[in-house]
């Protein structure tokens, strides 16, 4: 299956860009320390699919996750919705800093996939 190579040091802090991967778009955000505190400050008894975020990152900084709706597939919009993360227009879900399910019909969180780092301000997805 195809990997993708993105550049994550052309990403500003506190942007979000959109990448196309195996045909679905991948959401990728440079989180500022003030939204990494945030997505650390949720308890798991809060969430209805508990995972911490230390779970969901490999660098705490950039969350990378598939841009699919876990409840029938549209494309959530970023910077919307009530917890600072992502917000689903098709039936109201909404996500978290960490792409986490807080409200909505959504039964699971974005889906992160598998990737890792180059060390050279590159990651590869897949
Ligand atoms: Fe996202 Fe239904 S597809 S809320």
């Amino acid at each position: 299956m195809a990997s993708l190579e993105v550049d994550m040091s052309g990403i500003n802090e506190g942007d979000s860009v959109t990448v196309k991967w195996r045909g679905k778009p991948v959401f990728i955000r440079h989180r500022t320390d003030a939204e990494i505190a945030e997505a650390n400050g949720v308890a798991l008894s809060e969430l209805r699919d508990p995972q911490t975020d230390a779970e969901r990152v490999v660098d705490p900084k950039y969350l990378v996750v598939v841009g699919v709706c876990t409840h029938l597939g549209c494309v959530p919009i970023a910077g919307a919705g009530e917890y600072n993360g992502w917000f689903c227009p098709c039936h109201g879900s909404h996500y978290d800093i960490s792409g986490r399910i807080r409200k909505g019909p959504a039964p699971t969180n974005l889906e992160v996939p598998e990737y890792r780092f180059l060390g050279d301000g590159k990651a590869i997805i897949g």
